[in-house]
């Protein structure tokens, strides 16, 4: 019982089973359930055999954790610069692509489905397998289908949108991989990690309602890429835990869209013609389940620790400059746009589970906040 996948693999073993819920998608391959999204990718990487010395395009607006699992995976990296539309830009991407390149990818940022199509044929006509990152896209689609559908892989966070201890599944969709996932032994994890990671759950939960708990359950539980360090060479794969498996197989994906639809539009009508910050994306689409709302402030760090004092601690999406990692081979002109992302954006809260007279609250902390600072 260490693997949930869906539909079931027609290789007969006991290490399979078949889903609970997990095809939360009209045309998502094979889904295979593990811990994280950082797993799924590290999967995805071992299923397409890069050779030695090869890189991958990656956008230059990324999380630690992605950077670390490909870099873990001995695999370089070369970034493309991220506008402040967020679309992958085909000419960015061109100008990153060399001939070591053996795989490229885009990130669905923030819940809002990225046009894949110009990519999708971009790689086809280059030979180059495609992973969708929809960490942030899990209930989410736009014009051409639902996030994860395009790319030859797509990697998901369950736990970026679901109230879950741990949760990442990918999707492949090409064919040629799906013998490969045979040869993918999960382990799961030990019970230890995921009570741990439902004490870390729940205190997030409690930060949310009460505005207290955060500092000290990442202190208590700190989150750490998989595959990383040189003591971490053979990461284990990890499963999706039993309680995760349950609480996904409940979830309604049109719910929690609504909800957080909600939370957004709650944001947009607080912030629109707010002095002192810049909305990414006013508007919603029908079929974007956000992960956030994200908005663009002058001295972040700063804000951050105003507000954190009075209370509301507000993520800092991709603070720092990972493409100056160890790994990176820096491409044509830079990351400017990604670099003043990167040190200006917040995530501001949408999640399902955040009441609105919460919500009220954080917003009036962050607007009377920006006030002060005009
Ligand atoms: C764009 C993106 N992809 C992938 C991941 C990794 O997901 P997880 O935290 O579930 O490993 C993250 C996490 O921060 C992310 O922001």
């Amino acid at each position: 019982m260490y693997l949930t996948v869906s539909p079931p693999l027609s290789c007969k073993t006991l290490l399979y089973r078949p889903a609970v819920a997990t095809s939360w998608a009209e045309g998502l391959g094979q889904v295979l359930c593990c811990d994280s999204g950082r797993t799924a990718l590290g999967i995805a990487l071992r299923l397409l055999h890069l050779p030695p010395n090869s890189n991958i395009v990656l956008p230059g607006l990324n999380c630690e954790a992605v950077i670390d699992t490909i870099t873990g995976a001995n695999v370089q990296i070369r970034y493309y610069d991220v506008p402040e539309t967020l679309d992958p830009a085909i000419p960015a991407i061109e100008a990153a692509v060399d001939n070591r390149t053996a795989c490229v990818a885009l990130v669905h940022y923030f819940g809002f489905a990225a046009d894949p199509t110009p990519l999708r044929r971009f790689c086809d006509r280059r030979g180059l397998p495609l992973i969708e990152d929809c960490a942030h896209a899990l209930f989410s689609g736009g014009e051409a289908g639902h996030c994860g559908t395009a790319g030859d892989f797509a990697v998901f966070s369950l736990r970026k949108t679901l109230p879950i201890p741990n949760g990442g599944a990918i999707a492949v969709n090409r064919a040629g991989y799906r013998p490969a996932l045979r040869e993918v032994l999960l382990k799961k994890p030990s019970s230890v990690e995921t009570l741990a990671r439902t004490a870390f759950l729940l205190m997030k939960y409690h930060f949310m309602q009460h505005g207290r708990a955060l500092a000290a359950a990442k202190r208590l539980c700190p989150v750490r890429a998989n595959s990383g360090g040189p003591e971490n060479q053979a990461p284990a794969w990890k499963a999706l835990s039993s309680v995760s498996e349950r609480i996904l197989a409940a979830s309604e994906a049109h719910a929690v869209r609504a909800a957080r639809q909600t939370r957004y539009r709650y944001w947009a009508d607080v912030l629109r013609g707010q002095r002192g910050v810049r909305i990414l994306r006013p508007h919603l689409a029908p079929a974007t389940c956000p992960y956030s709302f994200p908005v663009l402030v002058d001295r972040r760090e700063e804000l951050l620790e105003e507000l954190a004092r009075s209370g509301v601690r507000l993520e800092a999406t991709f603070s720092g400059a990972p493409f100056l990692k160890p790994g990176c081979v820096p491409t044509g002109q830079g990351l400017p746009s990604a670099a003043r992302l990167a040190r200006e954006l917040v995530s501001l809260p949408v999640h399902q589970a955040l009441p609105m007279a919460r919500l009220a609250e954080i917003a009036e902390k962050f607007v009377s906040a920006l006030e002060r600072r005009c």
